[in-house]
């Protein structure tokens, strides 16, 4: 299993977005996006606007990770804006089979979202629909948080899962991740790490890319 790592745009410098994308281009697997909508996560960062100017300066695959309370009212603007792949909260839809389908329909993969406190069981049901499952491992809403280490547990158990079914879709961790939580979310079955502010917030954020994939 080959670690990814997806730099999280939360924790760079906005005043130099572009500049702060190219540093991490050349190890970056796939860079990560925050909306957040103020109502489903108590912060807001940014729209389908910003999603496309990214886009339009970087190759590199974009995973958008809606933190909104209505996702189906904007999956297509985020497809259009150039999501490669839209990812939304289960707790937001809890029946989600129908957006699954419309997103694959408009052309991005699509993923589910569980936080801390959903179990593992609610997504269960799903796994077979989905390109991509991210498991929260801080409650959303802010960067350079401290992962909660019960949220591992269910990484394991999930990737259990998902072995049993002869499924093959990766698992990815967001929050919390650095050079001492990243080997541990990877043995518990995290292919992807999620990471903002152990990469912008370094001197070299090319280098804390490399660290975290463990070279
Ligand atoms: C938190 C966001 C994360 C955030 C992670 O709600 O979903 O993607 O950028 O930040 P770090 O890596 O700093 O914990
Ligand atoms: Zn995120």
């Amino acid at each position: 299993m080959k670690v990814k790592v997806a730099p999280s745009i939360l924790s760079a410098d906005f005043s130099c977005l572009e500049r702060e994308i190219r540093k991490v281009e050349p190890e970056a697997d796939m860079l990560h996006l925050d909306v957040m909508d103020g109502h489903f996560v108590p912060n807001i960062t940014f729209g389908p606007l910003v999603v496309e100017a990214v886009r339009r300066i970087t190759p590199i695959p974009l995973m958008v990770h809606l933190m909104i309370t209505d996702p189906s009212k904007y999956a297509e603007a985020f497809a259009r804006a150039g999501a490669d792949l839209l990812l939304f909260h289960l707790e937001a839809v809890p029946e989600p089979s129908g957006l699954l389908s419309q997103i694959r329909s408009l052309g991005p993969k699509p993923g589910l979202v569980l936080n801390p406190e959903t179990s593992e069981e609610a997504a269960f049901p799903w796994l077979g629909e989905v390109d991509l499952l991210l498991v929260m491992t801080v409650h959303p809403g802010f960067g350079a948080q401290r992962l909660i280490p019960e949220t591992l547990g269910k990484v394991a158990r999930i990737r259990e899962r998902i072995l049993k079914e002869g499924l093959s879709l990766p698992i990815a961790v967001d929050g919390g991740i650095n050079p001492e939580t990243a080997p541990l979310a990877v043995s518990a079955g995290a292919e992807i790490l999620v990471a903002g502010n152990a990469i912008f917030g370094t001197d070299d954020p090319l280098e804390a890319v490399r660290k975290l994939r463990g070279k």
